[in-house]
């Protein structure tokens, strides 16, 4: 199943501490943005990416993607204020495709295998989400006091890509602009309009790049993957 992706990178990195876009922290030297952009140019079913980019490190990022031969991308849009902005800002500059699929550029280790059953479900159903079990015992805490403890079995964490029907997410963003509605994902915003969202079962490995320990771990991940 072909698709085109949506990559926002035009955040700051404020957990990560590190003074500058966490995108461009080395991971066994290559930055973390590349090492996502090399997947999706490897996938031979993705068409286009898009990358939501700040305009004063658009130069830098083209400049990175001539230097990692990187071919597939069709428009390095402004991103916005919040991460929903930017995945929009993606979406208006797109022509009509049948599945996008929104992957944080800050998660590097997404694989083929995963993206191809998002994509298969999204053109089936509509829409499917990247997510794992939660495995720790989930509480809800009020102060330092637990509230409740939740059964755990329907939890699943989180994670994108997420994929999507084209219009059906265009039309999602568009209502969400339109009512100020801010989720913290794309399904939010398609859950919203009362449409299902499927879960695939994704990996553990698939991290985002967050806080300065997650490098550790990327690392270590990069390491059993090239053995
Ligand atoms: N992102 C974006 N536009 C924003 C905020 C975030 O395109 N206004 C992107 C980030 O570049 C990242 C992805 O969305 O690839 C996931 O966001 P997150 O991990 O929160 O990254 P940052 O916002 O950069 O980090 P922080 O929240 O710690 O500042
Ligand atoms: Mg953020």
């Amino acid at each position: 199943m072909q698709y085109e992706v949506v990559l926002p990178a035009a955040g700051s990195g404020k957990r990560m501490g590190a003074g500058q876009n966490k995108l461009f922290l080395p991971l066994l030297e290559k930055p973390i943005l590349m090492h996502t952009l090399e997947i999706f140019e490897r996938d031979h079913h993705c068409t286009g990416i898009w990358l939501a980019v700040k305009p004063e490190e658009k130069a830098f990022i083209e400049e990175l993607l001539e230097r990692y031969h990187i071919t597939k991308v069709k428009g390095l849009p402004a991103g916005g204020e919040e991460r929903q902005h930017s995945v929009h800002s993606c979406l208006k500059a797109m022509e009509q495709v049948e599945i996008v699929l929104v992957h944080d550029a800050a998660r590097p280790f997404i694989t083929q295998e995963i993206i191809a059953q998002l994509a298969k479900v999204a053109y089936e159903e509509g829409a499917a989400i990247a997510g794992v079990r939660a495995k720790d015992t989930m509480k809800k805490v009020r102060g330092t006091v637990i509230a409740e403890t939740i059964e755990r079995d329907s939890l699943w964490m989180i994670q994108t890509p997420q994929a999507f029907r084209f219009d059906l997410l265009a039309e999602a963003a568009d209502v969400a602009e339109k009512v100020g509605f801010l989720g913290t994902d794309e399904a939010m915003l398609v859950e919203r309009l009362g449409h299902e969202v499927h879960i695939v079962e994704s990996s553990y490995e698939n991290l985002k790049m967050t806080t300065q320990e997650d490098l550790l771990f990327g690392e270590a991940i990069l390491r059993k993957r090239v053995n």
